[in-house]
């Protein structure tokens, strides 16, 4: 019912020349994709990589964008802009945005709002600490992130909406949250989603991905779960084969 979709995340890696190269070689490896496949990219390499895949399976997605449509905000940059180069997706309130760069759940729905009116589809990062998770925080951290993120967004943009529940504690340190644990935190998310909406929409519309050393080794088993609509990738979207085996899993 919901398709699949599974998202590379580059963070800040890859040069033009580097660009070129693993999409290149990624393009044959995925386009039997079991998913929809998106790569997010560092601003500099969107309009490499939106060139090279025009006409395969493989979308493209920014890593922030800003809210406001134009304007004296040095350093950052627009839908409009992000739009013309050809984007369709960006992610917004990555944890290590969040972590370092002061992002908050109200600049993550200004966000979300000016990426929505332009036509471009926001991931929204969502996912508890390490602390939070000890302290039993979990669902407290989750239903505020998810209504402050959704804030004043109508129901029928919904289907536009990725979301990607990443456990900060998972990012990058090979600790994967188990597949029931990934599953029972995106069904608060879900659930969170279906009292602001309806159970109807929640279940539906939104596609809620799982992030945090998504690898080939464990793809199968997280993707195996009811509520778990795709991945966020990092470090695995770096190298094409393991992407390619992530995307295939
Ligand atoms: P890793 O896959 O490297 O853990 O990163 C996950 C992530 O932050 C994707 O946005």
């Amino acid at each position: 019912m919901r398709t699949p979709i599974i998202a590379g995340n580059w963070k800040m890696n890859n040069t033009i020349a580097a660009t070129k190269a693993l999409v290149t070689e990624l393009i044959p490896l995925v386009k039997d994709a079991k998913a929809e496949v998106v790569i997010c990219t560092p601003y500099t390499d969107l309009a490499t990589a939106v060139e090279l895949t025009k006409g395969t399976n493989i979308k493209v997605g920014a890593e922030n964008v800003h809210w406001a449509e134009k304007g004296a905000f040095t350093g950052e940059i627009s839908a409009d802009m992000l739009l013309e180069l050809g984007v369709t997706y960006v992610i917004i309130g990555h944890s290590e945005r969040r972590q370092y760069f002061g992002e908050t759940d109200q600049t993550v729905n200004a966000r979300v709002k000016a990426a929505l009116a332009k036509g471009l589809k926001p991931i929204i990062c969502v996912g508890e600490t390490l602390e939070e998770r000890e302290g039993g925080k979990v669902e407290e951290v989750l239903v505020r992130q998810t209504t402050e993120a959704f804030k004043d967004i109508a129901e029928d943009a919904l289907e536009n909406i990725v979301v990607a529940y990443e456990p900060v504690w998972a990012i990058g340190t090979g600790k994967t949250a188990t597949a029931e644990v990934a599953n029972d935190t995106i069904k608060i998310i879900r659930d969170t989603l279906a009292r602001l909406y309806s159970a109807k929409s929640a279940e539906e519309k939104v596609r809620i991905q799982y992030g945090g050393s998504m690898n080939p080794k464990n793809v199968k088993e997280l993707m195996a779960m009811p509520e778990i609509d795709g991945g966020l990738i990092g470090g695995a979207s770096l190298k094409a084969v393991d992407f390619s085996l992530v995307v295939s899993y």
